[in-house]
């Protein structure tokens, strides 16, 4: 089945708005449009004192952090840090216990459900490449900005001139050109992974949440992802969690700043090189 909020099922919905409401935030009596999100002010993201418990457990203790508007964030930590768990609350797929957490500085994301969050412009992609096996590739990232569209686009037959142009350019951006008319679940699983990242930026979101992405993929595969994800730096604001260092070190670069957590909240953060050098980081994580 598709988890993936941001990827259609092909039946629309009754009751599918096409995106232009967020129903989720119905309880504030606020409307809000997709794009309307307010950075003037600070981050894209900002999450504080988010604490999560399962059965008494604490997978979220206190986290705070932020991202900001065009950041690439690699979000690094052992097994159990509760990095996918935080991914879950920035999502709606699972309530804090307490905390904040904001998309920009005017949308409260705990008053909001999955899908509403997605269409505010969060888009996420899971370890398991969600791509729809039996439609060519072409369709895919036409059917994922149709989700976007909404019912407008779903009433026309034909795709416009723009819709085409844009299908084009994603696909040149995920390099799959010449595998446009091929069957997605013909493809290999790091074209799959690149699949999905296209159809997510079929929606052009605001933030885009990626789990171990590399995970599973041939170093090929994964210096490749690097590549694409550097490209989009700055055209959105991305959070990526990642074990594997080298495509860590692709991505943040000199620069780039890289959060470490543990233990449910934040350990170390700075540029790659001063993390790695963090005697509780290694002793925690590298030293292993
Ligand atoms: N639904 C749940 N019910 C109970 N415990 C959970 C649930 N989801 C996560 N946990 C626990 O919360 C902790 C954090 O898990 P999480 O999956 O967020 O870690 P992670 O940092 O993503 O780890 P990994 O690097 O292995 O993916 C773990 O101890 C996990 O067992
Ligand atoms: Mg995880």
């Amino acid at each position: 089945m598709n988890e993936n909020p941001m990827v259609p099922d092909l039946a629309v919905p009754d009751g599918f708005d096409g995106g232009r409401t967020l129903s989720g935030v119905a309880s504030t009596g606020r409307v809000v449009t997709p794009g309307e999100i307010d950075v003037s002010h600070g981050p894209i993201l900002y999450l504080e004192d988010v604490t999560v418990s399962f059965d008494g457990f604490r997978a979220l203790n206190a986290l705070s952090l932020s991202i900001d508007v065009g950041e690439l964030r690699c979000i690094i930590g052992p097994n159990g840090a509760g990095k996918t768990t935080m991914m879950d609350v920035i999502t709606g797929k699972t309530a804090p216990d307490s905390g904040k957490v904001f998309l920009g500085q005017t949308i409260d994301l705990t008053r909001m459900n999955e899908p509403s969050i997605a269409r505010a412009g969060i888009g996420r992609k899971f370890q398991k490449p969600t791509v729809f096996e039996q439609h060519p590739v072409w369709e895919n990232l036409e059917l994922a900005m149709k989700a976007d569209k909404g019912w407008w686009a779903s009433l026309r037959a034909r795709l416009d001139r723009e819709a085409q142009a844009r299908i084009e350019e994603t696909l040149a951006l995920i390099r799959l050109e010449s595998e446009a008319r091929r069957l997605a679940g013909e493809l290999s699983h790091g074209q799959k992974q690149r699949l999905e990242i296209g159809m997510l930026l079929m929606q052009q979101p605001a933030l885009l949440l990626l789990d171990e992405p590399a995970a599973g993929m041939t170093d090929d595969e994964t210096m490749e992802l690097a590549v694409l994800l550097n490209k989009l730096r700055g055209t959105c604001s991305m959070m990526v969690v990642e074990h594997d260092m080298e495509f860590v070190a692709a991505l943040a670069g000199d620069a780039g700043r890289v959060t470490v957590m543990a233990e449910g909240h934040v350990l170390a953060h700075g540029a790659l090189d001063e993390v790695k050098r963090d005697e509780r980081v290694v002793e925690s994580y590298l030293g292993r």
